[in-house]
Formats: C-alpha cells, sequence, structure tokens
C-alpha cells in the first residue's frame, strides 16, 4: 500500500443514515415488489444492502436476498475494462424484479455488466441502487435508478468501499489522499 491519509469526511453516518432512510422509501414507492429480489455487489455493497434491506419491514417488503463477487480487472485505484464474476448469484431470476445494489458508479461498467446478465437470466426488470455516483468519469452507458449522493472524482473510502480491502468498516465516507498527490 503507497503512503496515503484518510481524514477528510464527505459524508458523515448520520447523513449517510439519513440519505438511506430517504432511498428505503423511494425503493418501497416506486419499484416492482411482488418478486423483489434485492442483489449486492460484493465486497463493496454489504453494508449499504444490509442498512438498506433491514428499513423494508415497515413497508412490508420481503425481498429474497442475493449476492454476486464481480471484479473488474485493474490494479490500484483504477477499474479495467473486463468484468469477471468470481462469486456467483444462487436465486433463480426468471420473472424477478431485480435491485442491484453497489457501493459507488464509477466507469458503469460492472453495473452495466450485471444488469446485462441478470437480464439475459429472465428478471423482469433490473434497477440500480448506488450510494455514490463519481459521474466524471463514466465510460458505460448507464445511470443509477436511485442515487445516495454525487461525488467529485476522488478516491473515497468507508461504508464498504476500501482501499486495498482497507477501510470498509467506516461508518463514514473519507478521501484517501496519496502523499505524491496521484491516485494511481
Ligand atoms: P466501475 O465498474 O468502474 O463503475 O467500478 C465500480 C467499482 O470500482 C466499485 O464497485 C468499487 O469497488 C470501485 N471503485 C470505484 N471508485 C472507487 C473509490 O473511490 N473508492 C473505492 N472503490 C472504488
Ligand atoms: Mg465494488
Amino acid at each position: 500500500m503507497r503512503t496515503h491519509h484518510v481524514r477528510d469526511v464527505l459524508f458523515t453516518s448520520e447523513q449517510i443514515q439519513q440519505r438511506v432512510r430517504a432511498l428505503i422509501h423511494e425503493i418501497a414507492g416506486s419499484c416492482e415488489t411482488e418478486n423483489l429480489v434485492m442483489i449486492g455487489v460484493l465486497r463493496g455493497g454489504f453494508i449499504f444492502l444490509a442498512d438498506l434491506v433491514r428499513g423494508f419491514a415497515e413497508y412490508n417488503l420481503h425481498p429474497r436476498i442475493d449476492f454476486i463477487t464481480l471484479s473488474s480487472y485493474g490494479s490500484g485505484t483504477e477499474s479495467g475494462g473486463t468484468v469477471r464474476i468470481c462469486h456467483d448469484t444462487d436465486e433463480d431470476l426468471r420473472g424477478a424484479d431485480v435491485v442491484i445494489v453497489d457501493d459507488i458508479l464509477d466507469s458503469g461498467r460492472t453495473l452495466a455488466f450485471a444488469k446485462e446478465l441478470f437480464l439475459k437470466r429472465g428478471a423482469r426488470s433490473v434497477r440500480t441502487c448506488v450510494l455514490l455516483d463519481k459521474k466524471a468519469n463514466r465510460a458505460a452507458k448507464i445511470e443509477a435508478d436511485y442515487t445516495g449522493f454525487p461525488v467529485d472524482d476522488v478516491f473515497v473510502v468507508g461504508y464498504g468501499l476500501d482501499y486495498d480491502n482497507r477501510y470498509r468498516e467506516l461508518p463514514y465516507i473519507a478521501k484517501v489522499t496519496f502523499e505524491n498527490g496521484k491516485m494511481e
């Protein structure tokens, strides 16, 4: 790991929790919920998914929950061009209304790949929900249906997001500053 600092908090735990509550309300009110399957993208989406679904009970929503582990080739803080399935979903998605949950929409390759995959498997609808949207970096043609916060083109950690698989446990989102000032 390169010399770095995690100091600047961009979104506090309270801000995140408040936004998550609003998203739960939004999803419950707008989504096809008959045959709802929430699919978390691992590893970054695990905390966000857990917080979202815990708010569903009061809306009488009882989704199936599944996970997929995806990785885009590349190293460090840049994601590469190809998406690979490291661990697949188990649920039968035929006729399902899927909501994919990920930590951040960056180039968009990961979510574009997942969306196409679940549609190919017979899902009736596939929506996407991300905590953060880094619009500046988009390479694939995809926008999220539900977004927590827009974020500038900086490298962030916390609330599931990692640098070298560290800092996922932080309850807030903070910016990583590298000693030489560059991200890569
Ligand atoms: P995409 O396919 O480029 O949209 O990649 C999205 C994935 O890249 C996310 O699921 C994250 O794992 C990772 N990623 C993108 N930006 C950041 C960041 O600022 N911090 C940590 N991970 C990031
Ligand atoms: Mg990820």
